[in-house]
């Protein structure tokens, strides 16, 4: 075998995300072994008498951040204030993503989106593109050249805004069958398309029940808005009368199923939550963004006690940092404000593991054990941390900077060093 010229040790402490429980299990000075295509063949102790040094001296090691919810066209309008939602899109969205029909320009902010995701440890995301093909198509273009794992998909929508953001269904649907064939499944599944309607308001019935067939078509995955804000959530039951609620819109076109990632979910009813579950549909935990546009706060453990799969998304342009650490210090003051606390090492655990469920990637990332892929990420942990403090030290100090290290399968990513 060619191993020893071909394999990669890393050496460090170490968090362990849990199968079966929303937790880590931690290993003082670890070495984790990983082969020629990025697997992870083993992960143990290192011996008392073994050579390799520490590989980021007074760094945490753990699996890269996982961003369930994110737009690549807001990356120059993030932190805009311009909120509540509706507002915030005609004034702010919707003018800037006009201007992704310029390829030069949607060259430019997919490198800065690329950098954003790297330099904050987020190792795999979904992704929404804009409504433009081509600038779709150079997003996945730059994902591909700088190494991460993702899901995107070209944002449909055909009515509800100006034309320069609008795609007619029939046009829409042909650009994803392209980008499906060009782009799905490249590199051993590390980048795939994900049907994206943007939302039951920007699209007519005829396009919401075309992405589900193209996503029964192609066995793919599906993310798009859901119950956010209440103007939203009123539009909507003016536009589908006949849907039962604001998930029955989804439900009744063919987008609701294990295969569905709901971003948001802040205004949900019991039985909606309830039928949700039996769906073994998705969420993308979104708070920061849900803070900035005042949309509500949603309730976290309506979705986990049920057995929801649930990650966080930072929600970029609606959110104001990439940092899935941030995000995750949002959803702690959101279950506190909803009367059900959760906790930093939950939260982690929600930001890694918990994204690798909720969009579909679980079998290859988000466990750090033989046959995983070595998507990681390393955390600069101040010296005097105590191990109590450990999780709350690494999600809660806002100050922190930016990941020390990112690799996915194995591989070191860097900013704009590739571009
Ligand atoms: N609903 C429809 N489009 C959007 C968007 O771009 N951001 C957020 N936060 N909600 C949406
Ligand atoms: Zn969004």
């Amino acid at each position: 075998m060619e191993q020893a010229t071909t394999t990669t040790r890393i050496r460090g402490r170490i968090l362990r995300p849990e199968r079966a429980r929303a937790g880590f299990s931690r290993l003082d000075d670890g070495v984790i072994t990983i082969d020629a295509e990025g697997r992870i063949t083993a992960l143990e102790a290192a011996a008392a008498d073994d050579p390799l040094p520490i590989t980021h001296p007074g760094a945490i090691l753990l699996p890269g951040f996982v961003d369930a919810h994110v737009h690549y066209p807001q990356t120059r309008i993030l932190g805009t204030a311009s909120g509540p939602l509706l507002d915030w899109l005609s004034a702010t969205v919707f003018p800037e993503e006009a201007r992704f029909a310029d390829r030069a320009y949607a060259a430019a902010v997919a490198v800065e989106f690329c950098d954003a995701l790297i330099a904050q440890g987020t190792t795999a995301a979904s992704i929404f593109g804009s409504p433009h093909p081509e600038a779709t198509a150079i997003l996945f273009d730059e994902l591909e050249r700088r190494g991460l794992r993702a899901q995107l998909g070209l944002t449909l929508m055909d009515r509800a805004a100006p034309g320069e953001n609008l795609l007619a269904a029939e046009a829409a649907l042909a650009a994803s069958e392209a980008l499906i064939e060009r782009w799905h499944g490249r590199d051993r599944g590390r980048l795939r398309f994900c049907v994206t309607p943007r939302f039951a308001i920007s699209c007519t019935p005829g396009l919401l029940r075309g992405a589900a067939e193209l996503a029964a078509r192609h066995d793919l995955w599906i993310q798009t808005h859901l119950a956010e804000n209440d103007a939203e959530i009123r539009a909507t039951a003016k536009l589908f009368p006949e849907s039962r609620d604001y998930l029955g819109v989804y439900e009744d076109h063919g987008l609701c199923g294990a295969r569905s990632l709901f971003a948001h979910c802040i205004h949900l009813e019991d039985e909606a939550w309830d039928r949700f579950a039996a769906a073994r549909a998705t969420v993308a935990h979104c708070p920061d963004s849900n803070f900035f546009l005042g949309s509500g706060v949603m309730p976290l453990a309506a979705a986990t006690s049920r057995g929801i799969r649930v990650g966080l998304g930072s929600d970029v342009g609606a959110g104001r940092a990439f940092s899935l650490r941030r995000v995750a210090a949002r959803a702690y003051d959101a279950a506190l404000l909803r009367s059900a606390p959760t906790s930093a090492e939950a939260l982690l655990w929600r930001a890694t593991r918990g994204g690798a469920e909720a969009i579909g990637i679980a079998d290859e990332v988000g466990l750090l054990e033989p046959g995983y892929d070595a998507d990681l990420v390393a955390l600069d942990l101040p010296p005097t941390t105590s191990d109590e403090r450990l999780f709350d030290a690494l999600l809660f100090a806002l100050d922190a900077g930016p990941a020390r290290a990112t690799y996915v399968r194995g591989r070191r990513i860097d900013r704009a060093a590739s571009a």
